[in-house]
């Protein structure tokens, strides 16, 4: 199949290997040179990296770049069948290639956008044949994720929905289906986990370092909510918490945390940084976490229940199955297990019980029951 990518950053340059490695062959158009330059550089230490480690072959690695060819003019995606779009997260900016893009291409052809806070819809509607759009959001690293979102847009005609499924099984990902709403699935239901750890440590109830603990030795998670803001970036993980609120009408469900506020102002970003929540790099100065298991059962209990509520909820709106809210913050984030299974291991009635203790306590709609989680207590 032959395949065009636009954008050769960091999520482009994984998409093309993706693609490339499964056997398209993959025209990946940037119009910055020195992108396309650093592109391919980047890509050819990391399949050398992999041959070293002995992933892959250097007959597979010279087929893998052999596969991907650079291109500074749209046109020469004219020959693509399916184009996914990877450029800076700027609609306008988008639509603008987007129509530039629609007229080289075959009648058949799909258009997707690895977009990870815009609708679908509205990308959709810049092109002249909208029933042709879809999004397709990989996950970051894009070789080693196996979760894909895929999103149809209301205009999507069902056809492209299947093939972009069925296309993505190809590539060897996961995918699940998700409605074209803000944060989609994993971006929505994940909130809580930054959200809720901030407004633990906002109220002074515990510190950094003890809601960390909590989460991973308590709770199972690979990395504490603070630990994982620090590795995305306060900056990217304060842009997708504030789109995310704003796009739901100011549902105070979302509303972002002014210490991140501060923290991304202040240019702690995290790792990238070499400070952010912690302090990175030799002798830095952290603090160790408060070992009590009761305080550490509350941080986690509560949560958990925020991330719970929100993957009922997710549910109760048909943003996704049942099966694919479960894997994607499975496969996307990792999580121990599924949310939904973790509320019925916990008890509808048990759930419910926590979160209306919560909105007793705060009187706040960011605390309200999800319907769903209600009506099967
Ligand atoms: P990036 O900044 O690494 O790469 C963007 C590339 O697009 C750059 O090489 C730039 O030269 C190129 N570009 C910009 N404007 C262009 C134009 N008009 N025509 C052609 N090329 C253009 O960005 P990144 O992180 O790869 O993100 C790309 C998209 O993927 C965004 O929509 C983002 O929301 C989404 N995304 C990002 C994830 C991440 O973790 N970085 C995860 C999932 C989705």
């Amino acid at each position: 199949m032959n395949v065009g990518i636009i954008g050769a950053g960091t999520m482009g340059s994984g998409i093309a290997q993706v693609a490339a490695t499964a056997g398209c062959s993959v025209v990946l158009y940037d119009n910055s040179a020195e992108a396309r330059q650093h592109g391919q550089e980047k890509l050819g230490a990391l399949l050398t990296r992999l041959v070293d480690k002995g992933r892959i072959s250097p007959g597979e690695k010279q087929r893998i770049r052999d596969n991907i060819t650079y291109a500074g003019s749209l046109k020469e995606l004219s020959h693509t069948e399916l184009v996914i779009e990877a450029i800076v997260e700027n609609p306008e900016v988008k639509k603008a290639v987007f129509s530039e893009l629609e007229p080289h291409l075959g009648h058949d052809a799909i258009i997707a956008s690895n977009t990870s806070s815009l609708p679908i819809a509205a990308l959709a509607a810049a092109c002249r044949n909208p029933e042709r759009f879809i999004g397709i959001h990989f996950f970051n690293p894009a070789p080693l994720m196996k979760l894909v979102e895929v999103i149809p847009a209301i205009q999507t005609n069902p056809e492209i929905t299947k093939k972009a499924l069925w296309l993505m099984q190809e590539w060897e990902k996961h995918p699940v289906e998700a409605k074209d709403t803000p944060g989609f699935i994993v971006n929505r239901v994940a909130r809580p986990f930054y959200g809720e750890a901030l407004r633990i440590y906002d109220e002074g109830i515990a510190d950094i370092p003890t809601i960390d603990w909590a989460m991973k030795t308590l709770g199972g998670f690979r990395m504490g909510p603070f630990e994982l803001m620090d590795f995305i970036g306060n900056d990217v993980n304060y842009t997708v918490t504030e789109t995310v609120f704003h796009a739901f009408f100011g549902d105070e469900r979302y509303r972002p945390s002014f210490t991140q506020k501060r923290m991304t102002e202040a240019g702690f970003l995290g790792r990238k940084s070499g400070r952010g929540y912690y302090h990175y790099g030799e002798n830095a100065p952290n603090a160790e976490p408060v070992q009590d298991p009761v305080l550490g059962q509350q941080i986690l209990d509560r949560i958990v229940i925020m991330l719970i509520n929100e993957a009922y909820d997710a549910l109760h709106f048909r943003i996704a199955s049942r099966e694919d809210i479960e894997t994607a913050m499975t496969l996307g984030v990792n999580y121990p297990k599924g949310l939904l299974a973790w509320g019925e291991e916990i008890g509808y009635g048990e759930c419910v019980r926590r979160l209306d203790a919560l909105f007793d306590e705060y009187h706040e709609g960011r605390y309200r029951c999800s319907p769903l989680l209600r009506k099967l207590a």
